[in-house]
């Protein structure tokens, strides 16, 4: 009975051993992404705002005289270049854009899983489900993207991607840059897209 007590405790000893090492290994990715997803998180929302503020003060100083021409030339000139001059001034590793299951700009169109994610976002309005704050996705080592959904929270938003048609020289301005625009027929409060910020962590 004493010797198989002592053989018992042995290879308790022993299996404990043997798993301290293992153990080690399991936990520390564990405590690494968490840290590296709170991370994200944090480099997502104060990205995600930068961007959504400094498209949205310019677009409101140009809607405020009332001149929707000039607000869709402000748009149509200045959002790309205000979104690279955004992320030129990001950290290392971290860079940001908008995308869109129904863009007006073909460079903001979904890539990889961004339109599936872009879906997901959909599907749980349509279950009545309240919009996520975000979402982050892995898509590698280290590397995560992180999305912020874009809704039609204003009316201003739908000057020029609601019901567009019926002001024909706006309509036309529009095709005119964007000969295959699909952001258009939008109404208050649906989902017009996200900002994804994706971040590399060193
Ligand atoms: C004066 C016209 C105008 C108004 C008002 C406007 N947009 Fe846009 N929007 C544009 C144009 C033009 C583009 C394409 C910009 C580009 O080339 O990147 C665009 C692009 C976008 C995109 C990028 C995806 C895509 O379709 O290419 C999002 C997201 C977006 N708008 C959301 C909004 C929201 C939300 C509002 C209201 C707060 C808004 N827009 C108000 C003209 C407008």
């Amino acid at each position: 009975m004493k010797l198989l007590k002592s053989i018992t405790l042995i290879s308790l000893c022993a299996s404990v051993l043997l798993a301290a090492p293992k153990e080690e290994k399991v936990e520390t990715p564990v405590e690494v992404q968490k840290t590296e997803l709170q991370k994200t998180v944090e480099i997502g929302e104060s990205t995600s705002k930068l961007l959504i503020q400094t498209l949205g003060k310019n677009l409101k100083e140009h809607m405020s005289k009332g001149d929707i021409m000039g607000a869709l030339k402000f748009c149509s000139d200045k959002a790309y270049p205000i979104t690279s001059e955004v992320n030129s001034q990001l950290p290392h590793g971290v860079t940001t854009k908008r995308i869109s299951l129904k863009y007006r700009n073909p460079a903001n169109a979904p890539k990889e899983n961004e339109a599936k994610i872009l879906e997901s976002f959909e599907s749980l309005r349509d279950l009545n489900v309240a919009m996520p704050e975000y979402l982050v996705e892995k898509v590698a080592n280290k590397t995560y993207k992180f999305y912020k959904p874009i809704m039609i929270a204003d009316n201003a938003c739908l000057e020029c991607h609601g019901k567009v048609s019926k002001d024909i020289d706006l309509q036309r301005e529009i095709t005119k840059v964007y000969p295959l625009d699909k952001a258009v027929d939008y109404k208050l409060n649906d989902l017009r897209g996200a900002v994804v910020v994706t971040i590399t962590h060193e």
